[in-house]
């Protein structure tokens, strides 16, 4: 007797009719058509599976803060960070664990079941990273949130940086984090990323630097990530997130530059949401976008993820934990209206991210974990378009969370009664 069967279930590959069964938490068959007792049966009706959402980058310690103690007025990263300076000495233990908690019902809600946060390590009390290593343990049930060592005022500019982060790494967080181009002198930029890779090298750990996040065409700290990753061997372990400055850089720059990368196989993190928020502010018309070249790193083979990064907070006054709004704005600012693109999009909040983050036992196939989401749509592409409702989310086999299937009344001469959206 099996735990639970899915059935008629469409899956993000495209195939149809697919039965998932569960066993101890385990996905222990995927064949079209199964039929089998079990003690739950599910039947998907047609509609798409898939592995959980993946979020490869975002703040936890920051989220649900919007408009303590002010908003951004510029709407320009540099703000943002003074005003994260301002909220800092005011945070307590309980706020940030409270609006972590909160935050991660909501993304449970939606779907989406993994996290990397970044926590800023700059004070020397490391409130913000002990916050989130508590609530990582509690979430551990529900959601894998993985911790990044980031320091948010810069590893050498602000002081004790580096003895801070080594100690948040001491306390069990996971990544290694960094800020180049918001150390003093694009030098100390240069210095940090390699000091940081060492860093990671030397205890085994996972990279993922805020690196370029600019409209500086010369802002190249991502040649230097590169450049030490293949140096020190972490190939496949490092990520550059944001990139930003490589929207506005020069063409023939960037084809000497995608292939360095592809050799160091970095992992890319594009935050659509923001980047196109944030970048841009200094332009009159035309306005930049921002964001990083999606597309074509994507084509050279490198793995390219959607952030989400954040959610009603100093940097940004909007968002809903929703990945699918990630992968919609991605879709847009970066042109990828074609059939492939779009499912590259949807792949950009799922395998993509799960690979960046190293998970275990992750996507649907025999031997995974029984993760996974029953969306309201019939395959990835219509998943975007629609934002589509999460009828079921289930974790290790158990129903987690889920929403009645949306409709709407309709009252019209001569047509049906009701619209399903779909
Ligand atoms: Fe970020």
């Amino acid at each position: 007797m099996l735990d639970l069967l899915i059935t008629h279930a469409t899956l993000p590959d495209g195939r149809q009719n697919m039965s998932i069964a569960v066993q101890a938490g385990r996905i222990t068959e995927v064949t079209e058509g199964l039929q089998a007792p079990a003690h739950e049966t599910v039947d998907a009706d047609g509609l798409l599976v898939s592995p959980p959402f993946v979020d490869a980058h975002f703040h936890m310690d920051s989220t649900l803060s919007y408009g303590q103690p002010r908003v951004n007025e510029s709407g320009t990263l540099l703000e943002g960070i003074a005003l994260w300076g301002e909220l800092k000495p005011t945070l307590t233990h309980e706020a940030i664990v409270q609006r972590a908690l909160q935050y991660c019902d909501i993304a449970v809600a939606r779907g989406l079941l993994a996290v990397r946060s970044h926590v800023d390590t700059s004070h020397g009390s490391l409130l913000p990273v002990q916050a989130l290593l508590e609530v990582k343990q509690r979430v551990a049930p529900y959601l894998d949130l993985q911790l990044v060592a980031f320091p948010q005022d810069g590893v050498l500019r602000s002081p004790g940086g580096l003895a801070n982060l080594k100690r948040a790494l001491d306390l069990g967080v996971d990544v290694v984090g960094g800020i180049p181009h918001f150390e003093r002198t694009y030098a100390d930029g240069t210095e940090s990323v390699k000091l940081l890779c060492e860093l990671a090298a030397e205890r085994g750990k996972r990279v993922d630097m805020h690196c370029d996040e600019s409209d500086d065409p010369h802002s190249r700290h991502v040649e230097t990530l590169a450049y030490e990753t293949q140096r020190l061997g972490l190939h496949g372990r490092v990520t550059g997130s944001h990139l930003t400055s490589m929207h506005s850089m020069d063409n023939y720059y960037v084809s000497k530059l995608i292939p360095l990368m592809r050799e160091a196989d970095l992992g890319v993190v594009a935050n659509p949401l923001i980047n196109i928020t944030l970048q841009g502010r200094h332009d009159t018309y035309p306005k930049r976008r921002g964001m990083t070249r999606v597309p074509e790193l994507m084509a050279a083979g490198l793995t390219v993820a959607f952030g989400h990064d954040c959610v009603l907070d100093p940097w940004y006054s909007g968002g809903s934990a929703d990945m699918l709004e990630a992968a919609h704005m991605g879709l847009h600012v970066g042109q990828m209206t074609s059939q492939a693109a779009m499912r590259q999009c949807f792949d950009a909040v799922t395998a993509n991210p799960a690979r960046l983050l190293g998970l275990e036992g992750y996507g649907i196939a025999p031997g995974c974990h029984a993760d996974f989401v029953l969306l309201h749509a019939r395959n990835p592409v219509d998943a975007i378009r629609l934002r589509a409702a999460r009828l079921g989310v289930w974790r290790r086999g158990q129903r987690v969370a889920g929403q009645p299937a949306p409709t709407a009344e309709l009252r019209l001469p001569g047509r049906p009664g009701s619209v399903s959206f779909l």
